[in-house]
């Protein structure tokens, strides 16, 4: 088994709060996050694709496919939007690292083959991200 990665990019703004709860607790969960007028983040995303490489080709999937299905799935969709409000499959999700990439994996994985997706990664910041592995 081989794991490939294809690793793209998207800049946007989101806030994190949850409309269930008071302003209060919203600034005490999630901090700065939570400014009602919301932040901006350069995200990078990392989409691992497990398969074994065809022996004619040498390769799982083609990259250059890969990367035309993120960004029909995924980019096209987020980049330079307000998470909160501007982007379809995430609505009524509080945009998290944790829960983009979850959304991020349901929309790509029926879109991947051959292969699967084995692991798909969030970075919100180089030092924070979330992995989802279905
Ligand atoms: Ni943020």
């Amino acid at each position: 088994m081989v794991y490939l990665t294809r690793k793209e990019h998207f800049c946007a703004s989101h806030r994190l709060f949850n409309p269930e709860f008071s302003d209060e607790l919203n600034l005490q969960t999630y901090g700065k996050c939570s400014y009602p007028n919301g932040h901006g983040h350069n995200y990078e995303i990392e989409v691992t694709v497990s398969g074994e490489p065809d022996p004619r080709t040498g390769m799982i999937l083609d990259l250059k496919k890969l990367s035309d299905i993120i960004e029909e799935e995924i980019l096209r969709k987020v980049d330079h939007r307000h998470l909160n409000v501007d982007v379809d499959f995430l609505k009524n999700i509080i945009p998290t690292a944790e829960n983009l990439a979850i959304a991020f994996w349901k929309k790509l994985s029926p879109r991947i083959a051959p292969g699967i997706l084995h692991s798909l990664r969030v970075y919100e910041t180089p030092n924070n991200f979330a992995e989802y592995r279905g």
